[in-house]
């Protein structure tokens, strides 16, 4: 999908029309259509394409899939929780996790598989600090059970979609671990429904007491937003902070700068998360990781009617694609845009508007302050220890899917710095 998308962006331009079987897309490469989709004119694009209709199989009509007044209910609800300050509460929960990680590396000292690292972590970071769970005796089943589910449905997205009720082995096996998922999620909520006097004040708790004051909201509707969550919440940054591994792996004097400004500002632990502000290039890296890389690689809307964008006509009912991937290396907007360079996001140059891995508007990622302090403090607390070597030099390709993971695995060796 990535090559058709530069593909088509390299002989037909910034709007791209096309069938596929009936249905009429449009792939929109120019930060202006972003925009007017996104911002200028949402009212008339909603989150009710195939990926929308698919990902619902999954986690229902959850904040992630919902539109309309019932969307912005849900908006409202979980937006406070995403504070600023609720989300410094979970320094202590990242710091604990990379811990646990560094010693399980200490004392294997074989090659990593720094994707699943990195997914195990920011799961259990999600669970720790969102749901007050420790996660880890479902982690390998909630992995495999994503895993198999995202492909599925990937697939149904760009191609046959059978009703689930058809017996194929693809919606069999869907089913069977989107069960299995379901479960785990859960037992989860049973247990905390059933002990009383719990003392954990998190997003769950916060949840319950919206579902259970409110008619809005039914019992599925919490269980779909905690799949929701462990979906959005962890894939993601687990891909962001894989990608920067790849990266800094490939470029040891951007890695060089990096240690420098973490050592200049911290000794150990982030005692004071303030002082992750401190770290302008750290920051700069992790943009410019997923400037080259976007977890979220494309956004899809549909066409409640008739539309205009720059003098092209956008017909009722189609599928709007915004390709993250392709306006990040959009040679309009960006020098040389395949190049590693995190000095193009330093505060003499002006961001790019070409640039949004967390979505544009009102339905702009809930997690984005979340994930950039989780993948900083994660960067603080490795980067202090050890470096992340490839074990194969050959470069790695991305694979889209529901995200955009690494192809393969990415297997790296851990240099101690001790
Ligand atoms: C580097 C990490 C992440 C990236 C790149 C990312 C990217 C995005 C993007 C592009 C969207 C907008 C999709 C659209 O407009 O259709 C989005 C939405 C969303 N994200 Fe993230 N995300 C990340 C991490 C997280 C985390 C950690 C959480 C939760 C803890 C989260 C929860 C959500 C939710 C709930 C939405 C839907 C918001 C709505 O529609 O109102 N994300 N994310």
């Amino acid at each position: 999908m990535l090559t058709v998308l530069k593909n088509l962006h390299r002989q037909y331009g910034d709007m791209v029309s096309f069938r596929l079987a009936h249905l009429q897309y449009y792939s929109l490469n120019h930060p202006e259509f972003a925009k007017h989709v996104l911002v200028s004119n949402k009212d008339n694009y909603l989150k009710d394409g195939r990926s929308s209709q698919q990902i619902r199989l999954l986690a229902g009509q959850s904040l992630l899939t919902d539109n309309g007044d019932s969307w912005y209910h849900k908006r409202r609800q979980l937006q406070n929780t995403f504070r600023v300050d609720t989300v410094k509460k979970f320094k202590d929960v990242v710091e604990s996790e990379s811990n646990l990680l560094l010693e399980e590396w200490r004392n294997d000292n074989t090659p990593v598989d720094i994707h699943s690292a990195m997914m195990h972590l920011t799961y259990q970071v999600i669970g720790k600090s969102l749901l007050s769970e420790d996660l880890t005796h479902t982690t390998d089943q909630v992995a495999k059970s994503m895993e198999v589910s995202l492909l599925h449905l990937y697939r149904r997205i760009f191609g046959v979609a059978l009703p689930l009720m058809i017996p194929t082995s693809g919606n069999q096996r869907f089913k069977h671990e989107r069960k299995k998922l379901h479960h785990i999620v859960d037992n989860i909520l049973q247990r905390r429904l059933t002990i009383k006097n719990h003392d954990t004040n998190d997003l769950l708790d916060k949840m319950i007491a919206a579902q259970q004051s409110e008619t809005l909201f039914d019992s599925v509707w919490l269980r779909d937003e905690v799949v929701t969550l462990l979906l959005a919440g962890h894939e993601t940054t687990a891909n962001a902070l894989t990608w920067v591994w790849y990266l800094l792996a490939q470029h040891p004097d951007v890695e060089q700068k990096v240690y420098d400004e973490i050592t200049e500002h911290f000794n150990g632990p982030v005692d004071d998360i303030e002082k992750l502000s401190n770290l302008t290039y750290t920051l700069q890296v992790f943009y410019e990781a997923i400037r080259l890389y976007p977890p979220i690689w494309a956004i899809e809307r549909s066409a409640r009617d008739v539309d205009e964008i720059a003098g092209y006509k956008i017909k009722k009912n189609s599928t709007l694609f915004i390709s993250i991937y392709t306006l990040h290396r959009h040679p309009d907007f960006w020098e040389s845009p395949d190049k590693f360079n995190p000095e193009r996001f330093d505060s003499k140059r002006d961001a790019s508007t070409a640039y949004m891995p967390f979505g544009l508007g009102h339905r702009m990622c809930l997690g984005k302050n979340f994930a950039i302090q989780e993948a900083m403090i994660v960067l603080v607390y490795l980067l202090q220890r050890c470096r992340l070597r490839l074990v194969n030099k050959e470069s790695v390709e991305p694979e889209p899917g529901i995200t955009l993971r690494v192809r393969n695995k990415l297997m790296m060796n851990i240099e101690w710095r001790e």
